[in-house]
């Protein structure tokens, strides 16, 4: 342990060797972002050298760096992610921009495989429309993911079960906008994923099956009886599957189109039914 690493001031954040140590070690294990990581472990561990020691440990180790905090950032947020929960991707952001600006105020809305809730987290903060907040529902088939869900949601509203299954019949036909981002890695190409998504979050979390669709084809043949008249179905999709996503909403009566962030490399259908 070095002098600096010892100390315990309110200064240590910004004690360079402290800091710059840290940085070292992150650098060398080879984590792109080196600064911005040691940043958040200093200020996360502040003065316990125990933590600090745990968070840079486990980095080192290739743990993902939310899952070693607790937590991830998403559209102005920090949502609680436990371990082997789905680490929400700043692409993602893109759905709730595109349900923020279909969703009219006080509408139902239902992320369906919210994983740690972060979709449904940033509809309920709001986004200029909190003078009549959303009635935000949230449902997934992972005991982990529905308790982080439930951290950033509160028990009542996030549900546990296979799709649809999780959902109250009170539901049935009333919700104004279904926002998805369900696995849809086809599996053979799991194995060439980054180690923090193959080895740290779950394999539901992100195998769609063969051609990566699977889950998707099951929430479009579904939706209809769930959406209210008028609603509107979205889902995250890849560049490259977006074609087939948009044949599958066809296929069960929606009219569907295609919502595209290039910078943030986003994809999403948006259907409303014919
Ligand atoms: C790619 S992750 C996305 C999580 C979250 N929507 C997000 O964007 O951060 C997919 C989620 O779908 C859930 N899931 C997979 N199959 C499911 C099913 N049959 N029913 C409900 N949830 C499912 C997984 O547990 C996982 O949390």
């Amino acid at each position: 342990m070095s002098d600096s690493d010892s100390a315990r001031t309110d200064d240590d954040v910004r004690r360079p060797q402290g800091f710059d140590g840290i940085v070292a070690r992150l650098r060398a294990a080879g984590c792109v972002f080196a600064e911005d990581e040691a940043t958040l472990i200093l200020e996360a561990a502040g003065d316990d050298h125990g933590t600090r020691e745990r968070l840079v440990s486990a980095r080192v180790a290739g743990t993902p760096l939310e899952h070693a905090l607790g937590w991830a950032e998403f559209s102005g947020l920090r949502v609680t992610v436990g371990p082997g929960v789905f680490v929400p991707r700043r692409r993602t952001e893109l759905l709730v921009r595109s349900a923020r600006e279909l969703a009219r105020p006080g509408a139902v809305v239902l992320d369906l495989c919210c994983g740690s809730g972060a979709v449904a987290a940033a509809l309920a903060a709001g986004g200029g429309k909190e003078a009549e907040p959303l009635e935000v529902w949230a449902s997934d088939i992972d005991p982990n993911a529905v308790r982080s869900a439930r951290a950033n949601l509160g028990d009542e509203r996030v549900l546990e079960g296979d799709l649809y299954g999780a959902l109250p019949d009170t539901l049935r036909g009333r919700i104004d906008l279904i926002v998805v981002n369900a696995p849809y890695v086809p599996t053979e190409a799991i194995a060439t994923m980054p180690p923090e998504a193959r080895l740290y979050e779950a394999p539901i979390a992100l195998d769609g099956g063969d051609d990566g669709l699977d889950v998707q084809r099951r929430v479009i043949a579904e939706a209809s009886e769930w959406l209210a008249a008028g609603g509107r179905l979205l889902i995250e999709t890849s560049e490259l599957q977006a074609p087939e996503t948009t044949a599958l909403f066809e296929a069960a009566g929606f009219e569907a189109e295609t919502l595209r962030d290039d910078e943030i490399d986003a994809t999403v259908v948006s259907g409303v039914l014919r």
